[in-house]
Order: C-alpha cells, then structure tokens, then sequence
C-alpha cells in the first residue's frame, strides 16, 4: 500500500489530503467530528469505503465524553451531520449506523469506557475494509486470465477505501497471483480521479497504467487492447443497478457494444438492499464551477447553465459480475445480491 488513506492515531483522524494530490503529499489530523464532516464534504478524502470509515471514526470524535441517554442525542446530531455531507455511497450511512448499534449496546458504560469501545469499533471498520478488499481481489483475480489489460474509471484504488482498494484491488491480487496487469485510467472529469489518484498510486506501485481522457474509451475499446473493465460503486441496489462515478455507465455500453467483460467490485457494504432498483439511488449534484472553472481558471463564459451529476446509474443488464468479499455475484442479481448478503454474518 503506497500510503495510508485514513488512520487513527492518538485520538484524532489522519487523512491524506486527496485534492492535492499528486503534486502534495499532506496529512491532515481532525479531533472533531466537525472536521471530519468538512473533510467528507471538500473531498479530503473521498471513495465510497473510505467515506464509511471516515464517518465511523467521526462518530467516535462525537460521543467522546458522553454517555447514556446524552450519548444518544449526541449521537442522533453526529449522525444527522455526517450523513448529510454525501448521498450516494451507502457506504457513509451503513458506518454510521452500525457505530450506533454499537452504541445502544453500550449505553450503560462510563463516558470514557464507551470512547474506547466506540473507538474500537470504528478501528475494527477500517481493518475489516481492508480484508474485504483483499478478499475480494482474490475472487475477481480469478476471473483474469494471465495477461490483461484493464480499463477503469474514477479511484477505486487505496485512496478510496482504507486500504487496497476494490477495483485496483482485483488488480494488485491478480498481479500478487502471478498474472501479468497494465490498466488504462479515464481521467474522470471533472475530478480528476483517474488520472491523479488511480494514475498516482498504480505508479507508485509500478503496475504499468496510461491514462485517457474519458472520451478516448471508446477508441481504446474498439482496438481491441482491452481485456475487461473494471469498476467500484457507491451503491449498487438489490438488482445489480450500479450507481459509481460519472462516466461509467456510458463506460458500460462501449463495453458491451464491443464484447468486454464489465465487472463490478463492490463490498458488501455498498450493496442496498433497501433500493430495489438504481431509480431509488439519490445522486449527488455538485457545483458548477467544476464545470465552468479548471484548477480556479475560467473556462467557460460566466453565468453559463451548467449539469454536474457526481454519479451515473449503470443498468444490471450490462453488468457481467459484481465481485464481492463473498464470492462472485452472476445474473439475476435481485438472488445472487441477496444470498451473498444474507450469507455475511450480522449486524454487516
Ligand atoms: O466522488 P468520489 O471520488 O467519492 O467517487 C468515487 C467513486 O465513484 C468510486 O468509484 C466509488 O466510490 C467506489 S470506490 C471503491
């Protein structure tokens, strides 16, 4: 792992500062839930496991030196706060909640005492992360043959989970199982998540990666160099519609229309089934200025109309797996979502 996403150390939050990425590697700390908020928010950090991990160890900011009944109505104002900073990843509320499950099983235990155990939870997400990307790698490893090249979009890499990654994930397991790896990285505006962060942190981990702008996909597709695609998600919904970046479904139809495997890795944690389809996914809209604006530089005529949907919603149809830490799910997905859910042990 190149560097450590998000960590917790002396009772505050680290994060690497992912805006600044690649030019600046800074480490920023929070003590606060506030700060972590904000964090979630700018996109400090960002990624649908590591937005979970991150308002799990937020929590555990907020009910520091609370207790009993005031923990929970600190809890109910820390929860409000964290989870309204993003709404598509599901990731953010599942950690959320199951820090307040931890919660009301701890009511009766002294401020300081339930710090620790809530603290201790929120630890215990962030390792989980990563074993479930590393369980997921090897299963979507065995989907590769010996030599692939990858296409990928967004960061789905270390930097957005707490470790490994889930896409990149697949990639590093199958380059560890002996398999030989290059990938093509979208660039991903308006972000820029392919071609600072996956770009990034492939290259620091000298798996071979060139990166596109989103509009070369197709091109790249049709010279017949790419052996499969791979993706994360921020929710994909009890069906196997898969919301992820903006981008990847139309990602999924070049994909389809030129016969590539489209794969889909997505802890369990990102799976809702709660949303029967994609339709019920919330997306994010962001500001205009990521349109209008490039790194504070007017590139558009002022006061212009602009659509900035952070997320696309790819159809289940066009999505050949969903790799999880459980095992590989195949169509229908509304079954094969449900029974590797049902097979991971309560409260995941
Ligand atoms: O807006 P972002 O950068 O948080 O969006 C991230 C993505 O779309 C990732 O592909 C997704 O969170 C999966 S990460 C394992």
């Amino acid at each position: 792992v190149p560097v450590k996403t998000i960590e917790w150390r002396d009772n505050s939050v680290r994060m690497i500062d992912q805006r600044l990425l690649p030019a600046r590697e800074t480490i920023r700390i929070y003590k606060d839930y506030k700060g972590v908020a904000d964090a979630i928010r700018t996109m400090v950090i960002r990624g649908a496991p590591a937005i979970g991990v991150a308002a799990a160890m937020g929590v555990a900011l907020g009910i520091r030196g609370y207790s009993g009944t005031r923990a929970q109505s600190r809890f109910a104002l820390v929860a409000k706060a964290l989870k309204s900073t993003r709404p598509t990843a599901v990731n953010l509320a599942w950690g959320v909640d199951r820090m307040g499950r931890v919660l009301e099983a701890n009511l009766s235990l002294d401020a300081a005492h339930l710090f620790r155990v809530m603290r201790d939870e929120a630890i215990a997400i962030c390792r989980e992360d990563i074993e479930a990307n590393r369980a997921m790698g090897k299963f979507g490893a065995e989907l590769l043959s010996a030599s692939n090249t990858i296409l990928t979009h967004c960061n789905a890499g270390a930097l957005a989970t707490a470790g490994y990654g889930t896409a990149l994930g697949v990639v590093r397991a199958a380059k560890e199982a002996g398999k030989k790896v290059a990938v093509f990285a979208d660039e991903t505006r308006p972000f820029l998540q392919g071609s600072r962060l996956t770009a990034w942190e492939l290259h620091k981990d000298k798996i071979p990666v060139t990166i596109i702008a989103d509009n070369m996909a197709a091109t790249v597709l049709r010279s017949g160099r790419i052996d499969c695609v791979i993706v994360g998600t921020d929710r994909t919904a009890a069906n196997g519609d898969v919301a992820n970046k903006i981008g990847t479904y139309p990602l999924a139809v070049m994909a389809r229309r030129h016969n590539v495997p489209f794969y889909v890795a997505a802890p369990l944690s990102s799976i809702d089934l709660n949303c029967p389809s994609g339709d019920q996914i919330p997306i994010e809209e962001r500001s205009g200025l990521e349109l209008t604006e490039f790194r504070g530089k007017q590139v558009a005529p002022k006061g212009i109309a602009t659509f900035n949907p952070a997320f696309d919603v790819t159809p289940n149809d066009l999505v050949t797996a969903i790799i999880t830490e459980r095992g590989v799910a195949y169509p229908p997905y509304t079954e094969s979502l449900k029974a590797l859910k049902d097979s991971a042990r309560p409260p995941k």
